[in-house]
């Protein structure tokens, strides 16, 4: 009984912490990202600066569908974005010029976990982007 009972209050332990990693990440996420990575469909393109964050995770998954590789390119290109490095269509990279560098405005750790989180987290279900016809914009190996 009792070691049922501490199993039991371990597992919620274990599950709010899990819930706080999240609504830690999104956080950071809310306050160093998403001011250009917008996290919804926008209504009004015109008016966006930098691809919606759905999109963006579309892609970087289509590129790095291991968890590890996709968390590692983030975590290496928001510190030293490049023209040779970007997997997005190079039409953004027309449109909206290439990301600032955001080495100074996030700590590793916090990268890490934001990483972590918009791998896990985005594209949102039944998000349907753009650039898969036929590889076309695909980078070639
Ligand atoms: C000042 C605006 C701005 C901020 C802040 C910003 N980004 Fe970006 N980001 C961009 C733009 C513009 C692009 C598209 C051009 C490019 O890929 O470099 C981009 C592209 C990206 C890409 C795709 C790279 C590629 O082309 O393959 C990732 C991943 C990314 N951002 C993650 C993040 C994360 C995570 C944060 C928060 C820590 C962040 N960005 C903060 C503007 C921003």
């Amino acid at each position: 009984m009792k070691s049922i009972l501490l199993r039991g209050i371990v597992g919620v332990v274990g599950c709010s912490v899990t819930l706080f990693a999240a609504s830690n990440a999104e956080s950071i996420f809310d306050n160093k990202c998403a001011m250009c990575h917008m996290k919804t469909v926008p209504t009004d393109k015109s008016a966006i600066i930098a691809p919606p964050i759905n999109g963006v995770m579309r892609h970087v998954k289509m590129h790095y569908p291991s968890k590890h590789d996709g968390v590692s390119f983030i975590v290496d290109y928001v510190q030293y974005p490049s023209q040779t490095k970007a997997l997005c269509m190079k039409k953004k990279i027309a449109r909206f010029g290439l990301m600032p560098s955001q080495k100074e405005n996030i700590s590793s750790k916090e990268l890490e976990e934001v990483a972590s989180w918009i791998y896990d987290t985005y594209p949102r279900a039944g998000f349907k982007g753009q650039g898969i016809m036929k590889g076309r914009f695909m980078k070639t190996p």
